[in-house]
C-alpha cells in the first residue's frame, strides 16, 4: 500500500514491546499565577502501537493538555508517564504533531512547508527536496507544489500539514482536531484520506476531535474525557464496529449507535448550559465500566451517574 512504503519502518524502538504511551493515575497543573486546581488529574491510559486512539470530550477537558504530555513540550505533576517505555527528561522523539492551531509558513511554498522539518534535522538539500515531493504526491498535492497557503483550500492546507508531520516518518502521530473547521464533506473526506493514508502502516496515533462521528469513524478505541479538572470517563473499544465501508455506511451499524449514545452520555451528562466541562460530578475512571463492553449504553449510563444502574 501507498502509505506503508512512503512511510517506511520506524526508527524509534520501543522498550521490551512496551506501548507507545502510559499514562498512570497522571495528574497536569499548569504553572501560573491564577491557576488553583490541575488540569486532568487520574489519567490512565495506555496506547499500544499501531492503534489509533480517539480523545473526546467538552471544551476545557484536557485533550490538549494529554497531547502536549505525549509530545514532552508538557510535563507531567503527578503520576507516570512513559513514552516507549521510558521516562524521558526532553522533548520525546519520533513525534509527529498536528496542533489545534495551523501552523503552516505563508512566506512558504507546499513544498517549503512540507520539507521544513527536514530541514531543522539537518537533512540534505537533494534528499529532503525527493522526500517532499514523494510525500506530497501522497497526499495528492504534486500539482501544488510551489502554491503559497493562502492559494489553497482549507482540505488542501491540512494536508499540507499532514504531509509535513507524515515526512519525518514518526512513531507517534498526535493530532489535535484537525478537521474541526472544515465542512462537513471535506471533513469526511479528510477522514478517509486519513485512514487510506497510515493504512497498513505501524503509525500510532492519538486523534483529538469534539465530534463523536468522526471519533468512531477512525478509532480502534474512543476514549471520552469529562470534567474539570478532567478525567478519562469512558473508553470504548471499536472492535464491533465495522471496519472496511464508508463513514455513511458505518453509521448505519447497530454497534455504531450503541456506542455514540454511551459516549454520548458521558461527554453530555458534565457539559454546562452554555456546553462548557463542569467542575463536579466528574464521572469515575476506567476502572468501573466493563471494559468488554457488551453493552456500552449500560456502561454510560453507570458512569454517567455514579452509580450502578
Ligand atoms: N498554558 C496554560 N496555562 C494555564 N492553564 C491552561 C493552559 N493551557 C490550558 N490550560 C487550562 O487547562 C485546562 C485544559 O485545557 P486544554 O487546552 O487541554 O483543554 P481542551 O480539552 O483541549 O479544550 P478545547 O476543546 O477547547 O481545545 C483548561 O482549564 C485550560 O484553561
Ligand atoms: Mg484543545
Amino acid at each position: 500500500m501507498e502509505g506503508a512504503s512512503a512511510l517506511g519502518a520506524s526508527t524509534t524502538q520501543s522498550i521490551d514491546g512496551a506501548p507507545v504511551v502510559e499514562f498512570r493515575d497522571v495528574s497536569v497543573t499548569y504553572a501560573g499565577k491564577n491557576v488553583t486546581r490541575p488540569a486532568v488529574v487520574g489519567i490512565d491510559l495506555t496506547v499500544p502501537k499501531g492503534s489509533f486512539i480517539c480523545v473526546v470530550g467538552p471544551s476545557g477537558c484536557g485533550k490538549s493538555t494529554i497531547l502536549h504530555v505525549c509530545s514532552g513540550l508538557l510535563k507531567i505533576s503527578n503520576g507516570e508517564f512513559r513514552y516507549l517505555g521510558k521516562e524521558w527528561n526532553k522533548l520525546h522523539p519520533g513525534i509527529g504533531y498536528v496542533t489545534q492551531r495551523e501552523t503552516l509558513l505563508p512566506w512558504k511554498t507546499v513544498l517549503g512547508n512540507i520539507a521544513l522539518p527536514l530541514k531543522i534535522k539537518g537533512v540534505s538539500r537533494q534528499e529532503r527536496r525527493e522526500k517532499s515531493e514523494a510525500m506530497a504526491e501522497s497526499v495528492g498535492l504534486k500539482d501544488w507544489l510551489n502554491r503559497y497557503p493562502r492559494e489553497l483550500s482549507g482540505g488542501m492546507r491540512q494536508r499540507v500539514q499532514l504531509a509535513r508531520t507524515l515526512v519525518t516518518d514518526p512513531t507517534l502521530l498526535l493530532m489535535d482536531e484537525p478537521f474541526g473547521a472544515l465542512d462537513a464533506v471535506l471533513r469526511v473526506r479528510m477522514q478517509e484520506f486519513l485512514k487510506s493514508r497510515i493504512a497498513g502502516t505501524d503509525l500510532t496515533t492519538i486523534f483529538v476531535t469534539h465530534d463523536l462521528t468522526e471519533a468512531l469513524a477512525l478509532g480502534d478505541q474512543v476514549v471520552a474525557m469529562a470534567g474539570a479538572p478532567g478525567r478519562v470517563g469512558q473508553i470504548s473499544y471499536l472492535d464491533d464496529l465495522p471496519r472496511e465501508v464508508s463513514p455513511l455506511e458505518l453509521r448505519q451499524s447497530p454497534a455504531y449507535a450503541a456506542h455514540e449514545i454511551s459516549l454520548w452520555k458521558t461527554i453530555a451528562g458534565n457539559l454546562s448550559d452554555d456546553g462548557r466541562a463542569l467542575s463536579s460530578d466528574v464521572p469515575p475512571g476506567p476502572d468501573l465500566m466493563d471494559e468488554a463492553g457488551p453493552d456500552p449504553a449500560c456502561a454510560s449510563a453507570q458512569q454517567a451517574t455514579g452509580r450502578n444502574a
